[in-house]
């Protein structure tokens, strides 16, 4: 295999991390026109529900339209002088009236209310020019809803490519019921660029036996609570999907082989004979007959700013944390909690609680991590300390290549499947493939899929 893994992302400005022109760059290219993720059609099943989110720094609401039946995604803003729409978080409305002067929308977005128009406008207002702004794009796959500004993107799962089975098959699998979210995200900040909680996600397995040091001396103390995070044998993998090609997704600690799921099954019996059975029976559908599947992934991130945690057990909820750019050193966190539909109530509760323990505002994992990223976001202010760059330089242009011949037959079957590159479990490709792709929204790429570049952009470049 030729080695590609050299991308020309082995290091990276600190200024990108810093300038306000950075940061208005990165909304007008990467999150007006890439997928972002924007809910899922449980959160939305019936017409008038609703929920309100943003894209990039913009408030929108995803709202289960009557007429049509779909779900569609409008700027929250009012179009007479801009005011926020709706007020609320989540809920059902067949209109929204608008607080300042009482416009009214219906569920397909057009003005259906002016009070006193008559007497005000005196000749009949056009309407249909007055309608809220719609996002042109609302794609899904699986249950998972994105939604892209850009009229001309590619269609989402070409853009998903080869992470669009592995969302499937892992996250959202129709065999188990699909995803059932629990209706109130967590909100909170981390004083940091969104691309350093992104590339975490996608790529950093490097840092958990250092940063979260306590976390695994906590689990030797009490095995029976453990998270098998870096305390097992079986074999793990780091996985990059549209490897060198298209917008790149990347997932962390894939687990193959049965220690994984052994580790379910034993804390599955300590909560009875119904937890036992549905871990079975998860495996079996995840699996799929495939013998040698891994049995899942822990964490990943969707380019942009979706990121995944605790795909990789039947007792830990699969977190989804969207990644909200507030400025070159803020970012909002909107996390949700969700769990197989069909599990039995015993499970969800011991995932959700697993989740909330770990991943969370006020978990054992994040805090670690807000430490560390409050420190980075610190230096990169600083008028010398901006200009030293970051490095991801490990094992580039030989990260693909395994020292043990197992794995590395292994990473070749996985090829065949079409679901990405392996790399070995500690790996910088994924770091390198976000910063490929995200340079290549801002030269202006409509997909993510523009050619790879080797020399990495400079400030000022367009
Ligand atoms: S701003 Fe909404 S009605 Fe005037
Ligand atoms: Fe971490």
């Amino acid at each position: 295999m030729e080695s590609n893994t050299g991308n020309g992302w082995e290091t990276v400005g600190g200024e990108y991390f810093d300038a306000a022109d950075v940061y208005e760059q990165e909304l007008r290219t990467v999150f007006a026109r890439s997928w972002q993720f924007i809910g899922h059609e449980s959160m939305v099943q019936q017409p008038g529900d609703f929920v309100s989110l943003p894209m990039g720094n913009d408030a929108i609401v995803l709202w289960r339209d009557g007429a049509s039946g779909k779900a569609r995604a409008y700027l929250n803003k009012c179009r007479h002088r801009g005011n926020k729409l709706c007020l609320h978080d989540r809920g059902k409305a067949n209109s929204f009236t608008c607080s300042f002067h009482g416009w009214t929308y219906g569920t397909g977005g057009q003005l259906t209310g002016v009070p006193r128009e008559k007497e005000a406008y005196r000749v009949p207002l056009d309407r249909d020019r007055l309608g809220l702004v719609e996002v042109p794009r609302v794609e899904a796959v699986g249950g998972m809803l994105f939604g892209n500004w850009d009229p001309a993107a590619p269609a989402l799962r070409e853009y998903l490519g080869e992470a669009a089975p592995l969302l499937e098959r892992y996250v959202d699998n129709a065999g188990l019921g699909g995803l059932q979210f629990l209706p109130q995200p967590q909100k909170y900040i981390m004083p940091v660029n969104w691309k350093l909680l992104a590339e975490n996600f996608a790529g950093d397995d490097y840092h958990f036996k250092v940063t979260h040091a306590s976390v695994i001396s906590l689990m030797k103390q009490n095995p029976a609570a453990a998270l098998s995070h870096g305390l097992q044998k079986e074999r793990r993998f780091t996985v990059a999907t549209n490897f060198g090609t298209g917008a790149a997704h990347g997932f962390l600690e894939l687990k193959v082989g049965p220690e994984a799921y052994e580790e379910d099954l034993a804390k599955a019996d300590k909560l009875g004979p119904e937890a036992v059975e549905w871990v079975r029976h998860r495996h079996q559908v995840i699996s799929d007959g495939e013998d040698d599947l891994a049995y899942a992934f822990h964490a990943g991130n969707v380019f942009p700013n979706l990121a995944l945690i605790g795909i990789s057990s039947a007792l830990y909820a699969s977190g989804f944390l969207l990644w909200i750019p507030r400025g070159p050193h803020e970012t909002e966190i909107v996390q949700w909690a969700a769990v197989d539909r069909d599990a039995p109530d015993v499970v969800k509760r011991r995932a959700v609680m697993v989740l909330k323990d770990r991943q969370a505002a006020a978990g054992m994992v994040a805090p670690d991590d807000h430490e560390n990223f409050e420190r980075i976001a610190a230096n990169v202010r600083g008028t010398v300390s901006r200009t030293v760059p970051f490095d991801y330089s490990m094992a580039a242009g030989i990260a693909e290549q395994f020292p043990d011949p197992d794995d590395a037959d292994y990473a070749a079957r996985w090829a065949q499947r079409g679901l990405g590159t392996l790399f070995p479990q500690v790996s910088e490709a994924n770091q390198r493939e976000f910063y490929r792709t995200w340079d290549s929204y801002l030269r202006g790429g409509a997909s993510g899929a523009a050619p790879v570049t080797s020399e990495p952009h400079r400030r000022g470049q367009t």
